[in-house]
């Protein structure tokens, strides 16, 4: 009979709460995560689209301006009247979530150099208008996969 793995995560989460301790400081800086982000398979040679949820626990709102890969290029779209279209930039509200989701936001992947498989990881930096870069590494699912919401 195995034993249960016992969660590594479980105290290394209880030392990102304390970390997270200056939060309730309303002129906080951002201060950005990413989770939930995946990418479903692609089912085109040239196109692939991406979803991820970036955290905000500061107390300043931050703005995703661009992301960048080595799968193509990338840009980051929003769907207006079921249609989607570039946009300029997209806000991470002061103690607040940005979701990129299907139907929604979301990164656009284009002129791919290669067509990535499931099971496959795929890297991506997020730039923002005031916190530093952050790297996201963003898994490739099934093409029908769909992430269990958390709201
Ligand atoms: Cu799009």
């Amino acid at each position: 009979m195995r034993r249960p793995a016992v969660p590594a995560v479980a105290a290394l989460g209880a030392a990102l709460l304390l970390a997270g301790c200056g939060a309730d400081d309303p002129a906080s800086p951002p201060r950005l995560s990413v989770s939930a982000a995946y990418i479903p398979r692609p089912v085109s040679d040239s196109m692939a689209a991406g979803f991820l949820t970036l955290t905000n626990e500061g107390g300043t709102k931050d703005q995703l301006t661009s992301v960048t890969s080595d799968l193509g290029e990338v840009t980051v779209h929003e769907t207006v009247d079921g249609r989607m279209k570039e946009a300029g930039s997209l806000t991470v509200p002061a103690h607040g979530r940005l979701v990129l989701e299907s139907g929604g936001s979301h990164l656009m992947f284009e002129k791919l150099e290669r067509r990535p498989k499931e099971g496959e990881k795929v890297s991506v930096e997020l730039h923002f208008a005031h916190s530093g870069p952050l790297r996201a590494e963003l898994p490739v699912k099934p093409a029908t996969y769909r992430p269990a919401t958390g709201h």
